[in-house]
C-alpha cells in the first residue's frame, strides 16, 4: 500500500483495542522459561557442539602465527578455526571491518579463532590455551589528541558535512548575550542483557540461524554477502531479544563464526560472546566533542546558532551525528552546524538507542541551560520562545505534528517546575543539596518500508506472520492489538509470529521505528482482508463495519467466518511512504523534568524525582510504551552519571568490558518515574498516527540530570560523566 495521508478517520481510531493498557501477550512464555532465545534452541536442534571466540590481544597489526598444539589437546575440542586460514571475509552490512579472516588486525577483541568442543566450559578452556604471536604497530587512540584535525565528514551518505545559513559569525559577534561552550561525552556500551549469541546449522548448502538480531532482512542479506550464499539458502530467525540498543542491528562474530563452525564441523554450534567479547569485539557509541556558540537577543531569541561535533571511528565507520536534532530543534535565521570525523583505532563506533541525538542532546541541552541562565530566563520559556513548527533549514517542509511547546508546558506543570529554587546552590535539606533541571526531548520517527502476512482462517483466527523483531519492547503485543481492531474480533483472536526470515520483510527494530511501521504494515495488510471479507459477504468494501466477530452493514450482519467458506483468506501487504519524509519532517517530542541531591560532604548523587512528557502521536499501548519511556530515562541517568567506557590510549581497548565496571543504573539509582503522553494523533506520520517513543526517553534526560546537578550546586561540569571527582572540590563550603 502506498500511503497517502493525511489518512482521514480509519477503524484504529475506535481504539477498542489499540490504545489500551495491555499486557505483553507473550509475557507468560518469557517468565515461564518457554521463550527460546539464540542460545537456547534446543527446542529446534539436536546435540550441538559449542563455540568460543578467541579476541585480538593486539588493537592494531598483524597475526604472525597460532600455536594449536596445547589447545588441540584439552578435553572435548573437535576443531579450531583460525583467522590466518582464510582471507578476510567481505564485509556486511553496516560493518566497517571484516569479521574473520586474514591476518590483518583493525581493532582489540577482534575474533581471530573459534574454537569448538563439546561443551562451553570445554570451549573456554581450550580457548585459554590458544597461543597467538603478532606483530603490533601503533594507532591512534585518543579523541582528545586528533580532534582539531579531523576533517569534515558526512553522516554515511546522507544529508550535508556543513550546514549554514545565513551569517553565524556575524549576528554571533553582534549578539547581546552569547555562550561558547564544549561538552564531552564518552564511549558508551549498549550493556544489553543477552550477550551476541547464535546457533548456526546447515542442512546441505542451507543455513539456519538461530541468532538475536534486530533487523532480520539485513542480516540475512548480510550474511549472504559475507559467506557468498544465495539469499534464498540462508535462514534467520529470531523470536525473541533480550535487548540490544542497536548492538545488534548488523551481523557480529557470533554469527559468522556459528556459521563457518558449523560448516567446519557438519554439526550444529552454538557460540555466545563472552561479555568481555561485547565490550570490544562489537560496536559502541563514539565518544564526542561537542562545541556550542549561541547568540540570542535579550527576550531569549536566538539570532545566531552553531553546534560542531567531532567523533571518532575506525577508517569507514561512521560518525556520531551529534548535530543531527541541532538542525531541526530550534529556530535561529544564522546557523551553522557540522560534523567531523577522526580516524581512530579503537573498536567500531556504530549505533547506540538514538544514535546521534542522544549524545548530541546531552551537549545541546546544556548549553541551553547556560543560555538561560546568561539571560536571566526561565529555561522552559527559553524553549518556548525558540520553537519552530517548520524545519529551520528549509522553512518550506512542516513537522507532521510539533506539540513541543504543549509537552514543556504539561511536563513543567505536573512536575510542579515554578516552585523550584533558581538559585543554583541554594538550596539544602539536611547534609543534601537539592537541584532541579529540565531538558527538552527530541528523536526523528523514521517513516519506513514493512511489510507482514495477515491470515484468516478457521473460525476467525487470525495468524500475523513477519520478520517483525521483537526487542523487548513489545512488538508482539501492538501487532495483535492493530490486527484485532482492524477485524472487529478479541486480542485473543490474534497470534502473532516474528523474527523469521521466511516471512514478509519488515522494518527491522531500530532507530524508534519499530512500532509506527511495523503497525502500519499490519494495518495495510487488514485493509486488503477486509475488502475481501466483505466482498465475498456482499457487503460494500467501503462501509462494511467489523466488530465483535462480525461484519455489519446497514442492518444486516453476518459472522466474520461465513467468509471464510471459500478456504482461508491470506494477504501480504506493505506499506510504503513515497516521498513522505522529503515533504515531512516526523519528529518525536518530549519535557524532561529531573530533580537530584547531591550530598554537600562526599558529592554523592540521587535521582530523587523523575518525569516525561512526551508527544508521539497515538499510542498504541500506554503499558509498552511507558516501559519503553522509563527504561530509556533510566539510560539516560547512566549517560549522565555512570556510563563511561575507559579507553586504554597506549593499547587501544576499552578497559572496564564487563559489567561490574562499566556501571548501569540499577533499581536502587532510580526514583519513581512519571511518564505522561500527550492524546495527540499524528494523521501525517503513519497510517496509525503514530510515531515512536523507545529512543525518545532517553533524548535529553542526560542533559536534565547535569542542569540539575548544576542548580543544586553551583557547579557546571561539562564532561559526562557528571562523576563527583569532577566537582567535589568546588561544591559550595558546609557552614
Ligand atoms: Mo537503534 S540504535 O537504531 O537500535
Amino acid at each position: 500500500m502506498k500511503y497517502v495521508e493525511p489518512v482521514g478517520e480509519t477503524p484504529i481510531d475506535r481504539q477498542r483495542v489499540v490504545g489500551r493498557p495491555t499486557p505483553r501477550i507473550e509475557g507468560p512464555l518469557k517468565v515461564t522459561g518457554r521463550a527460546h532465545y539464540a542460545y537456547e534452541r534446543h527446542d529446534v536442534v539436536e546435540d550441538p557442539l559449542y563455540g568460543f571466540v578467541v579476541g585480538s590481544a593486539i588493537a592494531q597489526g598483524r597475526v604472525t602465527g597460532f600455536d594449536l598444539a596445547e589447545a588441540k589437546a584439552q578435553p572435548g575440542v573437535v576443531e579450531i578455526l583460525t583467522t590466518t586460514e582464510m582471507e578476510a571475509l567481505p564485509l556486511g552490512l553496516g560493518n566497517s571491518t571484516t569479521l574473520f579472516g586474514g591476518d590483518v588486525i583493525h581493532h582489540y577483541h577482534q575474533a581471530i579463532a573459534l574454537v569448538v568442543a563439546r561443551s562451553f566450559e570445554e570451549a573456554r578452556a581450550a580457548a585459554s590455551r590458544v597461543r597467538v604471536s603478532y606483530a603490533r604497530t601503533p594507532g591512534h587512540h585518543d579523541l582528545a589528541s586528533i580532534a582539531d584535525t579531523a576533517p569534515f565528514a558526512k553522516d554515511g551518505d546522507k544529508g550535508p558535512d556543513v550546514s549554514a545559513l545565513g551569517d553565524f559569525e556575524a549576528a554571533y559577534a553582534k549578539a547581546p548575550v552569547r555562550i561558547d561552550a564544549t561538552y564531552t561525552t564518552p564511549d558508551e556500551s549498549h550493556a544489553m542483557m543477552e550477550p551476541h549469541a547464535t546457533t548456526a546449522h546447515w542442512q546441505g548448502d542451507k543455513l539456519t540461524l538461530w541468532t538475536s538480531n534486530q533487523m532480520i532482512s539485513w542480516g540475512k542479506d548480510s550474511i549472504a554477502n559475507v559467506l557468498g550464499l544465495k539469499p534464498e539458502n540462508v535462514r534467520l530467525d529470531c523470536p525473541y531479544l533480550g535487548g540490544g540498543f542497536g548492538a545488534k542491528l548488523f551481523l557480529r562474530a557470533d554469527a559468522v563464526l556459528a556459521a563457518l563452525g558449523s560448516k567446519r564441523t557438519q554439526r550444529p554450534v552454538k557460540v555466545m560472546l563472552s561479555r568481555p567479547l561485547v565490550f570490544n569485539n562489537t560496536t559502541h557509541r563514539p565518544a564526542t566533542i561537542q562545541r556550542l556558540r549561541f547568540g540570542a537577543d535579550k527576550d531569549g531569541r536566538m539570532t545566531a546558532f552553531s553546534h560542531v561535533c567531532t567523533s571518532g571511528n575506525l577508517p569507514g565507520g561512521d560518525i556520531e551525528n551529534g548535530v543531527s536534532q541541532s538542525r531541526l530543534l530550534y529556530a535561529a535565521p544564522n546557523r551553522y552546524t557540522a560534523h567531523r570525523l577522526a580516524e581512530l583505532d579503537l573498536p567500531e563506533g556504530a549505533s547506540m538507542r538514538a544514535p546521534g541525538e542522544a549524545a548530541g542532546m546531552m551537549a545541546l541541552e546544556g548549553a541551553m541551560d547556560e543560555l538561560a541562565e546568561a539571560l536571566g530566563m526561565d529555561p522552559v520559556e527559553l524553549r518556548i520562545v525558540n520553537d519552530t513548527q517548520v524545519d529551520p533549514e528549509n522553512p518550506e517542509r512542516k513537522f507532521s505534528n510539533r506539540k513541543l511547546v504543549e509537552c514543556l508546558r504539561r511536563g513543567a506543570e505536573a512536575f510542579g517546575w515554578d516552585a523550584r529554587n533558581t538559585t543554583p546552590g541554594g538550596r539544602r535539606e539536611g547534609r543534601w543539596l537539592i537541584g532541579h533541571g529540565m531538558a527538552v526531548g527530541f528523536r526523528n520517527s523514521i517513516p519506513r518500508k514493512s511489510a507482514a502476512r495477515v491470515r484468516l482462517s478457521g473460525n476467525g483466527q487470525v495468524t500475523v506472520e513477519t520478520d517483525m523483531t521483537d526487542i523487548g519492547t513489545g512488538t508482539y503485543t501492538i501487532l495483535a492489538q492493530t490486527a484485532a481492531e482492524m477485524l472487529g474480533l478479541p486480542l485473543e483472536a490474534v497470534s502473532v509470529t516474528l523474527g523469521d526470515s521466511d516471512h514478509p520483510a519488515a522494518c527491522g527494530s531500530g532507530g524508534q521505528w519499530g512500532a509506527a511501521n511495523s503497525t502500519s504494515s499490519v494495518y495495510a495488510a487488514c485493509v486488503k482482508v477486509r475488502e475481501t471479507v466483505a466482498t465475498r459477504l456482499g457487503f460494500d468494501p467501503a462501509k462494511a463495519d467489523f466488530s465483535d466477530g462480525s461484519v455489519h452493514q446497514g442492518s444486516e450482519s453476518r459472522p466474520l467466518a461465513d467468509a471464510l467458506g471459500a478456504g482461508e483468506i491470506v494477504v501480504d501487504e506493505s506499506i510504503e511512504y513515497g516521498d513522505l519524509a522529503e515533504k515531512f519532517q516526523q519528529s518525536t517530542f518530549a519535557g524532561h523534568f529531573v530533580e537530584l541531591a547531591v550530598d554537600a560532604y562526599t558529592g554523592e548523587t540521587q535521582v530523587r524525582r523523575m518525569l516525561a512528557c512526551c508527544e508521539a502521536g497515538r499510542i498504541l499501548n500506554p503499558v509498552s510504551a511507558r516501559s519503553q519511556v522509563i527504561g530509556a530515562m533510566t539510560m539516560g541517568v547512566g549517560a549522565a552519571l555512570t556510563e563511561e567506557l575507559a579507553v586504554d590510549t597506549r593499547y587501544g581497548f576499552f578497559v572496564n568490558h564487563d559489567l561490574a565496571g562499566y556501571e548501569v543504573p540499577v533499581h536502587a539509582d532510580i526514583p519513581h518515574q512519571e511518564v505522561i503522553f500527550l492524546e495527540e494523533l499524528d494523521p501525517v506520520a503513519s497510517p496509525m498516527k503514530a510515531k515512536g517513543v523507545g529512543e525518545l526517553g532517553l533524548c535529553g534526560v542526560g542533559a536534565a540530570v547535569a542542569n540539575a546537578l548544576y542548580n543544586a550546586t553551583g557547579v557546571r561540569v561539562r564532561e559526562y560523566p557528571l562523576t563527583l571527582d569532577k566537582y567535589l572540590d568546588k561544591l559550595p563550603a558546609i557552614a
